[in-house]
Parts: C-alpha cells; structure tokens; sequence
C-alpha cells in the first residue's frame, strides 16, 4: 500500500460530521473473466460505447454529491489516472483546431471529483482493496463503487442508499433478486423486513452460496455504504473464499450485530466484467444515445432479421 496522491487541485472544503462525502473505487482486480482484453488494460477501463466503464461509475458518485474519489488501482493504474487526469497535449491540439465538443469530453473526466489514487500492492481480495482505504477514509462513513459494475444513469440507487444511512446509520449494501440458479455468483444476503419500502435488514450474508445454501435470492451488487467500523473487522478476518480477504465475511459481521441494511434495486445494472453482460450494456446504452442510437438500432433490427434467417438456413429442423 502506497500514500495517495492527487491529480485535482482544488482542495475540498470540510466534510460536516457523519455525513457520506467520500467514494471509494476499487479496481485492481485482476479481470480474469475479460483476458485476454485485460492482460495490459484495467477491466476498468473498457470502453462502453465512448467512456471506459469507470468513468460512468464516477459520474454516478458525482451526481449523489460525493465529491471526493479515491481509486483503488493495481497493475495497470497509468491508464486510469491518465483518464482521470488532464492531456494538456491533447486538449491545446483540439482547443487550436476550435474543437470544444471534443475539448470537453476530454476534459470531463478530471473535472467529476476531486479523484485521488492508491496502489493496492497486490490483489488480495475486494475487502482488502477497501482496508487500503482507511487512511484517506479516516473515521467517516464512505461508499464503495465497484469500478465494473454500472448503474443505469437515470436510476437513483445511491442517493436512496446514502438517505437509508442517513437514517439509520450502521452500513447499507445493494441487493438485486436473481434467479436462483445464478445465485452462487453473487454475496447473498439473509433478510428480515424493515418498517420501509424497499428496504430489509440484512440478518447474514454468504459469499457465492451454492443454491441449496442460499438463505434468499437476493444478490449483494456492487454498491455499499459502509461504516468505518468495517475497518477493524477488515484488519483482522483472515483470508476467505478463493483465499482472498472478502468484504463479505466483514459485512456479515457487522449484519450479526445488527446494524446493516439492504436496499432493494429492481432497475438497471450492468456487471462490465462479464463478457455476456458487457456486450450487452454496450448496444443498450447506445441504444439510448441520441447522437448514434436511432441509426445503430435500425442497423440492428436489420442484423437481427437477417441473423435469424442465417440461423434457419443452417438449422433448418429448429426453424
Ligand atoms: P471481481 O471479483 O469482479 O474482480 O471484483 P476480478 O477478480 O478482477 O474479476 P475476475 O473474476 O478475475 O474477472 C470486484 C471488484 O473489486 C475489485 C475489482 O477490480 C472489481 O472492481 N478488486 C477485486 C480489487 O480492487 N482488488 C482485489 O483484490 C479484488
């Protein structure tokens, strides 16, 4: 673990007590499930139609208010502080050509947050990514996004999250149903009600349960609002599933003394990490893009027909 250091300037001003101001991105992960994409480039930093799938995730912390970012970078942390980083070469060659569109795309990422990075010497779980949090953290609840993971931008999860907290302290994780049999990918969380909609008490949690284990089908996803309590308990679990330090052995502690809640998302969700799921977040959110969605769909609906002819035609029993 190495001390942060910053790429943004202007120094935030003072967080008032016990409220969330401060976001934390793990993504040092070693992205297996995308290699060979992966070898030399963050899973991170794929790109999701124009914007690597990080910088949705920051945007995301932005827009609930957190205005301070700490990423959690392992091998490949050029390409991500690049990004979050001004291209003074780039920016006075488009700013010459009088290209402001272009100008403030690229200068967007660095204006976000006030993003700041540390080294996770190695990847020895996600728990352990948040443990290399503590120092920047300090004694203040604080959400983790997982850099992989997107939410929808028209969905307001974590707003609700951060108000969950607000209300009744302790920690608060995402929980999404799943069919059973997917189950076994996902932390599950063990859940009683609350007296709120959409919210439950999270009574246990399980890291990747198989499905005769599993005491719900509600699937931990990748965003928390954790306490600073979790710190302590990060310190001292050893190494769980898959030999790594889990943030869910440490959440399952903190839901035996009773003080985590789940909010419940039914929205849009996007795991970028999974070759499947990416493909399909790409062609849905341009889909939805103004500037390239109406052609790219009829392009699609056109490939579609004629995909499923080729399938007749090769399989024509199936038909
Ligand atoms: P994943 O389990 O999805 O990441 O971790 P991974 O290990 O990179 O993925 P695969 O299975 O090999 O493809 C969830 C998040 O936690 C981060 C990842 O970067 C991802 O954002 N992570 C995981 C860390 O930062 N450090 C770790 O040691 C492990």
């Amino acid at each position: 673990m190495t001390a942060p250091h910053h790429t943004s300037a202007s120094p935030a001003a003072p967080a008032p007590a016990r409220t969330v101001r401060k976001a934390v991105v793990p993504a040092a992960g070693l992205g297996t499930r995308f290699l060979p994409a992966t070898k030399a480039t963050p899973k991170e930093m794929l790109p999701v139609v124009d914007k690597p799938a990080i910088q949705y995730v920051v945007e995301e912390a932005a827009a609930a208010g957190l205005d301070d970012v700490l990423m959690i970078t392992g091998r490949h942390k050029r390409a991500i502080e690049d990004h979050f980083d001004h291209a003074f070469e780039l920016e006075q060659a488009l700013a010459a050509k009088g290209d402001t569109v272009r100008l403030d795309a690229v200068r967007d990422p660095a204006r976000l947050a006030n993003i700041h990075h540390i080294r996770q010497g190695e990847p020895l779980g996600l728990g352990h990514a948040v443990l290399c949090a503590r120092r920047h953290v300090g004694d203040q609840p604080f959400a983790v996004l997982l850099g992989d993971d997107l939410i929808d931008p028209r969905e307001t999860l974590l707003s609700r999250m951060l108000q969950v907290r607000d209300r009744h302290d302790g920690t608060v994780v995402a929980l999404m149903e799943v069919p059973p049999e997917q189950i076994h990918l996902y932390g599950c969380a063990a859940v009683a009600p609350a007296a709120e909609e959409g919210v439950v008490r999270v009574t246990g949690l399980v890291e990747k349960p198989s499905r005769q284990d599993a005491p719900s089908t509600y699937a931990v996803i990748g965003r928390y609002v954790l306490d600073p309590a979790v710190f302590g308990i990060l310190e001292r679990i050893p190494p769980g599933r898959g030999g790594e330090i889990q943030l869910t052995d440490a959440l399952q502690e903190l839901a035996a003394g009773g003080t985590v809640h789940g909010v419940v998302f039914d929205g849009l969700r996007y795991d970028t990490g999974d070759k499947a799921d990416y493909l399909r977040t790409v062609v849905r959110l341009a889909c939805d893009r103004p500037d390239l969605g109406p052609e790219f769909l009829a392009w699609l609906k056109e490939f579609v027909a004629t995909a499923e002819g080729d399938t007749a035609d090769r399989h024509p029993l199936a038909a």
